[in-house]
């Protein structure tokens, strides 16, 4: 089955992660394709609206911690990582997008909804950004529109200790529209979409456009993609990834911060 599905329906194309064994984490094809995707979304007239969601019980469990792995190896050149594809296409977009969340929204599973004009979340859903446990800094602009939207306080816990957010409080603070149950989440969401699909495109988009400061947010992300690349060379992240795939808890205590 591939990784991505795509479907258009009422005029809102339905991106439905599909890689539910590895809780749809994203690696760099599916990176590619829904960068495609969103391209797509821009250019066709009759696609009014995105919707993202996620089969399983995970929405994502972020970026694929092994094509990290290769990055920092070397077999996997940052050039051809299509993340940033993923990432300019959010900054650029005239569409509206809609967010369907449950379960895990890990890394970029989160910050993406930063992009994203409406969610909805499960109250049980599980929002993390856990970057510097990682050994790396946050991306897709988050390290600006999280604080913004959050406060400094709150998005310094999720960025640094790795601090859950729960579907509830994501509603209470203003990163999702609603929390639902669970089973009710994708619904609204799709429902979502369709109202938005109905509306005047022009009036959408020159609102949207308003709305976001989308050159600042593309400088912001290109900030933090250097940063980012040379963090994940670091010995730090080498460590980090280590652990992950040991399965064990990283330890930093003899790596200097470089
Ligand atoms: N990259 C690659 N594989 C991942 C992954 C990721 N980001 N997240 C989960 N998986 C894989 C696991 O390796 C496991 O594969 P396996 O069944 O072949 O062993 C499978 O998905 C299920 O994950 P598992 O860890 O067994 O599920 P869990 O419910 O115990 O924990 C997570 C889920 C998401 C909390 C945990 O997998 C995790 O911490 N993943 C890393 C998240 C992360 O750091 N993402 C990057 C953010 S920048």
């Amino acid at each position: 089955m591939p990784h991505l599905l795509t479907s258009v329906e009422d005029g809102v194309l339905r991106l439905t992660l599909n890689r539910p064994d590895k809780k749809n984490a994203l690696t760099n094809a599916m990176y590619g394709e829904l960068a495609a995707a969103l391209e797509r979304a821009e250019s066709e007239p009759q696609i009014r609206a995105v919707l993202f969601e996620a089969e399983g019980d995970a929405f994502t469990a972020g970026n694929d911690l092994g094509d990290f792995a290769a990055v920092a190896a070397g077999t996997l050149a940052r050039e051809d990582m299509k993340s940033s594809n993923f990432l300019s296409a959010l900054a650029r977009a005239q569409k509206p997008y809609v967010a369907a969340v449950q379960g895990l929204a890990v890394g970029v599973g989160t910050t993406m909804l930063m992009h994203c004009d409406l969610v909805y979340i499960a109250e049980d859903a599980k929002l993390t950004t856990p970057f510097v446990n990682l050994a790396l800094v946050p991306e897709a602009a988050s390290s600006w529109l999280l604080p913004a939207r959050i406060g400094y306080a709150r998005a310094f816990a999720m960025f640094a200790l790795g601090e859950p957010v729960d579907g509830k409080t994501a509603a209470a603070i203003g990163i999702a529209n609603q929390a639902l149950p669970k089973h009710e989440v994708r619904a609204k969401a799709l429902a979502a979409a369709k109202a938005l699909a109905t509306r005047p495109a022009g009036a959408l988009a020159a609102t949207k456009r308003l709305m976001r400061d989308a050159q600042a947010i593309q400088t912001r992300m290109t900030q933090e993609g250097e940063i980012f690349g040379a963090r994940l060379k670091s010995a730090e992240a080498a460590e980090a990834l280590r652990a992950f795939a040991e399965r064990r808890t990283p330890d930093f205590s003899k790596i200097i911060g470089e």
